[in-house]
């Protein structure tokens, strides 16, 4: 299938990220998201798209999805929480974080849970270490998380099921000491497990 089977507002989405670049094949890591968020994982149809539409060969748009850990092959819950494990956090007890958000969450790391609501991975530093250990879902950090601000966490997604993650709430509620005491506060947060450099994983995901 060729792109023309996209959603409307993905082919527009599209076009619009091709018309910021001269070259079309610089445009292969946002097209990735995009069809991430068309397929709900990075499929090798959704590969060929990208490929269709940057003027790449599949096996060079496969070099790219393959590299980045973000890029993900198999379905997402609606909440990807990510525990970094590197050792800055690993110090800091981020083995029982991520033990205790397993055991909460009922899914084993790299799995997703059987009612699609949570996917669970170790992931290396997310360059929080100053806040260790550090947890994000859907790309929305949280740091100085506890084994039990950890379940906390999971059964507050699971009770609420918040449509838009906010990193500035979840630190507030979850989290603990931080990196930084200063810093810009973060109003938009995630809607999907997309990271919201995308932009289309952020709220603001619909702005060109
Ligand atoms: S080691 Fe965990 S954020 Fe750097």
């Amino acid at each position: 299938m060729t792109v023309a089977t996209w959603s409307s507002a993905n082919q527009d989405r599209a076009k619009q990220i091709l018309s910021r670049y001269p070259d079309p094949r610089s445009a292969v890591m946002p097209l990735l998201y995009l069809s991430f968020l068309e397929h709900g994982s990075v499929t090798d149809e959704g590969q060929r798209q990208v490929a269709e539409l940057t003027g790449l060969t599949a096996a060079q748009v496969q070099s790219v999805a393959s590299f980045y850990t973000m890029y993900k092959k198999d379905h997402v819950g609606s909440y990807l929480v990510s525990v970094c494990t590197s050792i800055s956090c690993f110090l800091l007890d981020a083995d029982e974080v991520l033990s205790a958000i397993e055991d909460e969450t009922n899914t084993p790391d790299g799995e997703t849970s059987d009612d699609g609501l949570f996917t669970v991975e170790h992931v290396e530093c997310i360059g929080a270490c100053g806040g260790a250990p550090a947890v994000q879902v859907n790309y929305e950090l949280i740091e100085g998380v506890t084994p039990a601000k950890g379940r906390e966490l999971c059964r507050w997604l699971r009770d609420g099921r918040p449509e838009v993650v906010l990193g500035d709430e979840l630190q507030q509620l979850f989290g603990g000491r931080r990196s930084f005491d200063w810093g810009p506060s973060e109003p938009e947060g995630a809607f999907v497990p997309v990271p919201a450099f995308a932009p289309y994983g952020s709220s603001r995901g619909d702005q060109p």
